[in-house]
């Protein structure tokens, strides 16, 4: 069985660009097209969920260019692809702070969201201007201003209730989460949530990234025993028998 949601830190497309002697925004442009496939594969193979960490919050911290370019190719990802997308019978959904993006991103965004709630497809979840951190602080003030005002006290607060106030309130957690580039860590994408996700670091960066290695890595997923702090199915029967 497919795991019930992918999440993708794709990485590496700046040393991409490097390796071939061409500008860091022209790896980006070619992680788009990367980006393309994958979602097809994924409505094609009948995935429920797939997240894709497109900008962190931390990103901003790049050359103005670069930042610029990020923003374009995301818009214009909307602008061409959205139509196709919802043709498609994808839902969108967005995570990360929109407070200090432009106006019209956040138009862009929301219309995204607003023209596909219906769909019931893929839901492909964009992480934009995403960090962590930054969710479950606003998560926090949200559940402040909500025990200052009474509609819930300091006793309800659960891991339930605290998943409820994130951005993934209505979204599962991620089963797989894969990083191309060799990087091994998080950089601030769903901490909270990937308490129990399984991990794939491929080496390959994001604009190499292929659907045979995205089969490849969904392959070695099912061969994984997931035991979320019990033990080994054999295991606990041998410890009934003894
Ligand atoms: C990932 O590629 C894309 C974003 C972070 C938006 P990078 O731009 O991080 O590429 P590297 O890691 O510098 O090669
Ligand atoms: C993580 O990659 C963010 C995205 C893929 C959007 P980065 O390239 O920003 O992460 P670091 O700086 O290597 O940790
Ligand atoms: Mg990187």
């Amino acid at each position: 069985m497919l795991p019930c949601h992918i999440a993708i830190i794709m990485d590496g497309n700046g040393r991409w660009a490097r390796a071939r002697k061409l500008p860091r925004v022209a790896g980006h442009r070619a992680g788009m097209k990367t980006l393309r496939t994958i979602v097809h594969h994924a409505i094609n193979i009948g995935l429920k969920w797939l997240t894709l960490y497109a900008f962190s919050s931390e990103n901003w911290s790049r050359p103005a260019d670069e930042v610029q370019c990020l923003l374009s190719l995301l818009k214009l990802f909307i602008y061409h692809d959205l139509t196709k997308l919802h043709a498609n019978n994808v839902r969108v959904h967005v995570i990360g702070n929109r407070s200090n993006l432009a106006k019209d991103i956040i138009a862009l965004l929301h219309q995204a969201e607003m023209l596909t709630e219906k769909n019931t497809g893929l839901d492909l979840v964009v992480a934009f201007n995403y960090g962590s951190r930054n969710e479950i602080v606003r998560a926090v003030r949200k559940i402040a201003i909500d025990i200052i005002s009474g509609k819930i006290t300091g006793d309800d607060i659960t891991d339930t209730l605290l998943a409820s106030y994130l951005d993934t309130a209505k979204i599962p957690d991620p089963d797989l989460i894969i990083r191309t580039s060799g990087e091994m860590r998080l950089s601030n994408f769903l901490l909270w949530q990937a308490a129990y996700s399984e991990f794939s670091f491929v080496p390959c960066f994001w604009p190499d990234f292929s659907v045979s290695d995205f089969e490849e890595t969904v392959a070695s997923f099912y061969a994984r025993e997931r035991r979320f702090g019990n033990l080994k199915r054999s295991d606990s029967i041998r410890e009934v028998a003894l």
